[in-house]
């Protein structure tokens, strides 16, 4: 008999299986709002209960941390509803769900948004992107609100539980990465405990309001595969603190390579700039 076929009990929750399908921007809602081709999009892909577990495309936790236009919003209230619809759906054919919740961190852009774009520091991705402005404490402080209002809507909706998105270059993972991360305080980017101050403030302050039974996965781009940026080492580090603070569920991927082809060059560039 296959282990993938297999139930996983994560906490309270019973999968059907092991085959998940992961989270995949689809970029059908409307206006950030559940659209009815989303529902139809996801109704197709959950059918027969042949994924036990759909993690759904990354939802923005406020308009500065909104990626792209399409993005699904999880901002504020007022998308419980549609949120709702969408769950019913994917239990109804047997699947169970989990949201994740994103803040795009610089990878955006001011059109976008409609503000500024932010980081852990001032430095630009890549020519494609703005440079951003560096994240004061306070304003960290209403990240970490706005992440777990987030995961309080999607409890509200009826997700089985959340994942934080902290791969693929966005705003966690820019605190993770020592490539972008230039703090000097407390969430600096030169100890693995600063680089991850601001998950572990997440991740508890979602379990303090979710309750225990609510699963809390965390995406983590787990190496950059470029020089002087997180390894596979640190992640290994990084998973038993993510653990300890409360997550119950880790989905390894990759960080910033790809985003950052062109850091290394405009860093070069900047302190040579710096010089004259
Ligand atoms: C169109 C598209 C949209 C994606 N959107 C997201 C997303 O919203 N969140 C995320 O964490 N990953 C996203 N990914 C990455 C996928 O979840 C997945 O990790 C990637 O395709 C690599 O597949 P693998 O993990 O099976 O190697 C996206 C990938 C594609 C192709």
């Amino acid at each position: 008999m296959l282990h993938i076929n297999q139930p996983l009990k994560i906490k309270g929750i019973t999968l059907d299986n092991r085959f998940v399908m992961p989270p995949m921007a689809s970029a059908k809602s409307d206006n950030g709002v559940v659209s009815q081709e989303l529902c139809a999009y996801y109704d197709e892909k959950s059918q027969d209960g042949q994924f036990g577990l759909i993690i759904t495309e990354h939802a923005y936790i406020n308009t500065e941390g909104k990626a792209s236009l399409g993005q699904l919003s999880i901002a504020d209230a007022s998308c419980i509803n549609g949120l709702s619809q969408l769950v019913s759906i994917i239990h109804k054919n047997g699947a169970k769900v989990i949201a994740q919740i994103s803040h795009a961190g610089c990878q955006t852009s001011s059109e976008v948004t409609g503000k500024e774009t932010v980081s852990a520091s001032a430095v630009r991705l890549s020519d494609k992107f703005e440079i951003p402005h560096e994240l004061s404490k306070d304003e960290i402080e209403s990240i970490v609100k706005d992440f777990t209002n987030s995961a309080i809507y999607a409890k509200e909706a009826g997700f089985d539980g959340v994942e934080i998105h902290s791969a693929h270059g966005y705003l966690l993972n820019q605190f993770y990465s020592p490539l972008t991360n230039k703090r000097n305080d407390e969430y600096n980017g030169s100890t693995l405990e600063g680089r991850v101050r601001l998950h572990l403030e997440i991740i508890e302050s979602v379990r303090k309001n979710v309750g225990d039974e609510f699963i809390i996965a965390l995406r983590l781009g787990a190496c950059d595969y470029m020089e002087g940026g997180s390894t596979k080492a640190d992640s290994v580090k990084a998973s038993v603190m993510f653990e300890k603070a409360g997550v119950d569920l880790l989905d390894i991927s990759g960080g910033c390579r790809g985003i950052l082809q062109n850091l290394q060059s405009l860093l070069k560039m900047q302190s040579l700039f710096q010089l004259y």
